[in-house]
């Protein structure tokens, strides 16, 4: 069975598959879930949502698998929302999304009219949960003055970054924390530290630091295009990390580890 975190009642399984730019999408999400995926992360933005479902519909495990897609910066003004997630479930060919997040706030849009947009979408049946991507400390608080029906917080979260403040945020207010670029985009190969208690317990650099991760309760969704390594970032479950070995990995983070660039996300026309 599949781990998964519980926010609000709502099941998220711990390990999913990033789907942003990956090559021959169907095909990977089909056989993610062959080998035991049960969450698949898409975005409008993606351009793959069409494939992305078709690979859910080959898998003959539609009703197993969670799959998240975003909204839009561009797509938040109510309207817009509801279009958006109706072009969505077109291009997913799903009768429902299971989560919705907002990829990224966009300030141009007042928050309450985005999310009472997604909860409207949610009581009519189009999606089972919402949530949001690339919140802050202070954007959480906003939308937990506005809701409390938010599950989750897709964040950058990987051992070189430093998101303790956040993730204690998303606790605070009861939500998941959803990790991208869980393998630091692939620069977590050949670190001393990682690689070392790697061999230690004959498991990758990258293995340590999405073990690392969900040995917090966080929610892990690397993205590959190489079927081994599919394999690879699933098999998290048959080791654990002691508490000193967790303290060393922190000890990588800082406030500079950021990969996604952020300074482009208030510009939105
Ligand atoms: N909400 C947002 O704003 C946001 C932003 C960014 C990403 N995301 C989501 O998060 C997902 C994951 O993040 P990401 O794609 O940025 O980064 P990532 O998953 O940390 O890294 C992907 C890169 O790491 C390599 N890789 C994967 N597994 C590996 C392994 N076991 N050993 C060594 N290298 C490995 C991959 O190369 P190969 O293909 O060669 O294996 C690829 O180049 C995305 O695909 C997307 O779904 C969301």
């Amino acid at each position: 069975m599949m781990q998964t975190v519980d926010p609000k009642g709502f099941k998220i399984p711990i390990v999913g598959l990033g789907t942003w730019s990956l090559r021959n999408v169907a095909r990977m999400v089909e056989q993610a879930i062959r080998i035991g995926y049960r969450h698949i992360d898409t975005a409008q933005m993606y351009g793959n949502e069409k494939e992305v479902g078709e690979g859910v519909r080959a898998s003959g495990k539609r009703a197993e698998v969670l799959v998240t897609t975003k909204v839009q910066p561009t797509n938040l003004a109510p309207h817009d929302l509801e279009r958006s997630v109706k072009e969505s479930l077109a291009h997913l060919r799903f009768d429902v999304i299971d989560l919705l997040l907002i990829h990224w706030p966009n300030p141009r849009v007042p928050l309450a009219e985005t999310l009472g947009a997604m909860l409207k979408m949610k009581k009519a049946g189009y999606v089972r949960a919402i949530g949001v991507s690339n919140f802050t400390v202070a954007l959480l608080d906003e939308t937990a003055k506005i809701t409390t029906e938010a599950v989750c917080n897709q964040i950058e979260c990987h051992p070189f970054l430093n998101q303790d403040k956040v993730i204690a945020a998303c606790k605070k207010h009861g939500m998941a924390v959803v990790a991208y670029s869980p393998v630091a985009r692939g620069s977590v190969p050949g670190n001393e530290t990682l690689e070392r208690i790697g061999k230690a317990h004959g498991k990758s650099a990258a293995q340590i630091s999405l073990r690392y991760l969900v040995q917090q309760g966080i929610v892990v969704i690397p993205r590959t295009n190489k079927l081994e390594r599919l394999e690879e970032n699933f098999a998290l479950f048959d080791f654990a990390l002691s508490d000193a070995e967790m303290q060393e990995i922190h000890r990588l983070s800082g406030s500079k580890g950021r990969l996604v660039d952020w300074s482009w996300s208030p510009n939105w026309d």
